[in-house]
């Protein structure tokens, strides 16, 4: 359509949107669907953080706040970068926004010009490329394959810097393979960045404290000070606390990119929810002591889960070290035809095959940038995980 713009047309919508959509939607049709598409937890928001937001509500807090956040929240923020990671911050250097998203969309808006080049380990969180996209860079992807538990290899972002890199950005625990990069691991890559000192570090930290068996969660920053200057450390109170839609992200660094991406806010959205802010203040500074009770739960559906998966002739599941995803390879699968006469030619194939004769909705391989696979979200309960991986191994057991 000639009416819209030249940068939507580089842009797809959200294919996990869409999924968890489309799922909603065959629900509301009557249909017994599972959705484990949605990369959100199933649990509440703790009592003490809806209070806190009550009492914000109650006390008046209903107004515009600072454009990137209450001076309380970006205390919060501090401390916990210094309780969790060992990282000295100050207020000023921290900028809070609605979501982890607006965040990476600030940042990448801020910095990103025509020919930058933005490495991004596939799979990848499916919004990275297109918020690159959208800010005028070029994504520029780096396979991270089964043969190395989903994760990039020194010599392959050494081999992936140009003179135009500009960032890289980083996630572990990943979506969508909940992949988490060990210290030593993530020191091979900050001793390439070391090497390159054009280049800056994105990390998103969302999915810290979804750490499971004894994995040692570790940010760039903290594992090589020197990156220190160059590093935008990003995390969130909506996977952790079970506030997706709180809409309370943040980020952390050198200040003159933290003042870039307030300009970007400004002009944008402005301050995010303030009851939401008085929220996340309590989130972080709150006892923290249901995070291992939710890991627990965790640890329980993702052994089920990949157990189940693993059993399906045709699937290899690795176990991640956190997050609440797997992600499966399904080669085994390709090139066979369903019971009601699919040919599975790609992994998009197979999850809308999937969908459409068992009603178990999950995310195909390539929104993520690594195919054949497809994603899993267990964050729902033991008994709908139990029923739709019985589904899937049906399923497969079906394929000719
Ligand atoms: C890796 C990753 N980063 C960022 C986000 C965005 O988080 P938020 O809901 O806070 O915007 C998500 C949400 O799915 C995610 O998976």
């Amino acid at each position: 359509m000639p009416f819209l713009s030249d940068t939507l047309a580089r842009v797809k919508p959200s294919p996990t949107i869409a999924v968890s959509t489309k799922a909603q939607e065959l629900k509301a049709a009557g249909k017994d669907v599972i959705g484990l598409g949605a990369g959100e937890p199933d649990f509440d928001t703790p009592e003490n953080i809806k209070d806190a937001a009550k009492r914000a509500i109650d006390a008046g807090k209903t107004k515009y706040t600072a454009v990137d956040g209450i001076i309380e929240l970006k205390q919060a923020i501090c401390a916990k970068l210094k309780r969790d990671n060992g990282l000295d911050y100050e207020p000023k250097q921290v900028s809070v926004s609605s979501g982890g998203k607006q965040v990476l969309y600030n940042a990448l808006m801020a910095t990103c010009n025509e020919g930058d080049e933005v490495i991004i380990p596939a799979p990848y969180w499916v919004s990275y490329p297109d918020m690159v996209l959208l800010a005028g860079g070029t994504p520029v992807a780096v396979e991270a394959t089964l043969a190395n538990n989903f994760k990039m290899t020194a010599e392959q972002l050494e081999a992936a810097i140009t003179p135009k890199t500009k960032w890289l950005i980083f996630n572990s625990p990943s979506n969508p393979t909940g992949a988490g990069y060990t210290h030593d691991e993530l020191k091979a890559l900050t001793d390439v960045l070391l090497r390159h000192p054009h280049v800056w570090v994105m990390t998103d930290d969302m999915y810290e404290h979804l750490a499971f068996d004894g994995f040692k969660f570790c940010t760039p920053a903290q594992v090589e000070p020197k990156l220190y200057d160059r590093t935008l450390t990003i995390n969130g109170v909506s996977k952790a606390y079970a506030m997706t839609g709180w809409r309370i992200g943040y980020a952390a660094g050198p200040l003159e990119l933290i003042g870039a991406m307030r300009k970007v806010q400004s002009q944008s959205t402005s301050n995010p929810c303030s009851v939401s802010q008085y929220a996340a203040v309590e989130a972080l500074n709150g006892p923290q002591d249901y995070l291992s009770a939710n890991n627990e739960v965790f640890v329980r559906r993702r052994n089920l889960v990949v157990g189940m998966l693993n059993d399906i002739e045709g699937v290899t599941c690795p176990t991640p070290e956190g997050a609440f995803y797997v992600y499966p390879d399904i080669s085994g699968c390709i090139g066979k035809t369903s019971k009601a006469g699919t040919l599975i030619e790609n992994d998009e194939i197979f999850a809308t095959a999937l969908l459409e004769e068992t009603g178990v909705a999950v995310v195909f391989g390539a929104a993520f940038g690594l195919s054949p696979n497809f994603r899993v979200s267990y964050a729902t309960s033991d008994d709908a995980l139990l029923d739709a991986c019985t589904r899937i191994q049906t399923f497969c057991a079906g394929l000719s």
